[in-house]
């Protein structure tokens, strides 16, 4: 036994011996082609993930008297990035000297995405929005992020039949959904509840009903205050959506003001769903009221630099360094994606209600979301630069 060891450690040894040449040999003999430059992996990831991407308006469309649909192109030229309808962009603009963006539901298809064109239809509620309803014109450039988002279908999680409602602008995303599933990326059976006052105020109808020719989905339309053969009347309740569908099988997605998210939780509370049968698309946090707000300091350091700007109490720390200027990283602006996630470094503040998206650790080791983060004293924070 033992002179068997001895064997085996003077074969590794000769081994070790040949190590080195044996190493030249196959350095000698290999390919001298050089190394890729790039990899399909990263190319594909770069496609996937470009950041913010500069975008050019190439077309404006009246959709009704309080919405207009913007069409954009990347100005390099590279296809927008395939995403998952229901998902939204980030418009990032300077207006009046205020750097301002925007979250918007994107309304075109993933495959469309894919031809260098993508679609938003933007409400006329809001400074920015104002400015993209009644200013912009063919050709203004923006700044756009990837589009990002959980307010999507997913086959592990929802039921195979979705009950979508819309309110207002809150169409957009159901329009991606819809053509999505006509173009057969998407399997889900899809019906659609779309709520305005009158038919004029109905965005994109003509597209809703040629998708609903063609079995990608089914609309029915509710008004509430106009009266109308063909359409139902009133407000979306689950009474009438029961007339539709088994709501005890479907997964809801809703869209539209608070108010209507208000309604449908009544509406549905007697139902016990659980609470992953209902998902809601996030709207921006605004400003809050407060009789007589008070201004305090906003101390913003930002890697080596230091800003100094007033913030009300009545509006989020973002949107007081936006209005200073100042570039803040942003994409939900609901405080949900954490994006806009900064390090506190005083001060006192409070979150929006309902609206604090932070993980445990984040709260425990100071971090805040200045997108939902409202001043009650002068504050300092340490924001991550804007990409
Ligand atoms: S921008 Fe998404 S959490 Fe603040």
């Amino acid at each position: 036994m033992k002179f068997q060891k001895q064997i085996f450690g003077f074969m590794d040894m000769l081994r070790f011996k040949q190590l080195v040449p044996n190493r030249r040999k196959a350095l000698a003999s290999g390919a001298d082609t050089p190394l890729p430059k790039r990899y399909r992996v990263n190319e594909l990831a770069k496609a996937l993930h470009p950041g913010r991407m500069q975008v050019e308006v190439t077309a404006l469309r009246p959709l009704t008297d309080r919405m207009t649909e913007l069409t954009f192109r990347r100005v390099d030229g590279d296809a927008f990035p395939f995403f998952r309808a229901g998902q939204y962009v980030s418009l990032q603009g300077t207006v009046e000297g205020s750097v301002v963006s925007r979250p918007y539901s994107i309304s075109s298809s993933p495959r469309e995405a894919l031809e260098n064109k993508l679609t938003l239809g933007v409400e006329n509620a809001g400074f920015f929005s104002e400015y993209l309803n009644r200013q912009v014109k063919v050709g203004d450039r923006f700044l756009m992020t990837e589009p990002a988002g959980e307010f999507h279908y997913e086959t592990l999680r929802d039921q195979k039949q979705i009950v979508c409602v819309a309110g207002g602008s809150g169409i957009t995303p159901f329009l991606s959904m819809a053509k999505s599933r006509k173009e057969g990326d998407e399997s889900y059976e899809m019906i659609l509840f779309y709520g305005a006052r009158d038919e004029a105020h109905l965005a994109y109808k003509a597209e809703l009903d040629a998708l609903a020719a063609e079995g990608a989905v089914k609309v029915v339309y509710v008004l509430s205050d106009e009266t109308r053969e063909g359409y139902e009347h009133g407000f979306v309740s689950a009474e009438l959506m029961a007339k539709y569908a088994d709501l005890q099988k479907v997964t809801f997605f809703l869209c539209g003001p608070a108010a209507m998210y208000a309604f449908i939780a009544k509406e549905l509370a007697p139902l016990h769903l659980p609470v992953k049968a209902v998902r809601k698309d996030a709207t921006c946090c605004g400003n809050r009221t407060v009789e007589n707000p008070r201004t305090f300091t906003l101390t913003v350091h930002i890697r080596d630099k230091v800003y100094t700007v007033p913030a009300r109490e009545d509006e989020t720390l973002l949107a007081a360094m936006e209005r200073a200027g100042i570039q803040a990283p942003n994409k939900c602006r609901a405080g949900g994606c954490g994006y806009c996630h900064s390090k506190w470094l005083g001060g006192e503040f409070v979150v929006a209600e309902g609206r604090d998206g932070r993980r445990a650790a984040d709260r425990k080791f100071g971090f805040v979301h200045p997108c939902v983060t409202y001043p009650q004293a002068d504050m300092e924070i340490d924001v991550p630069p804007a990409e």
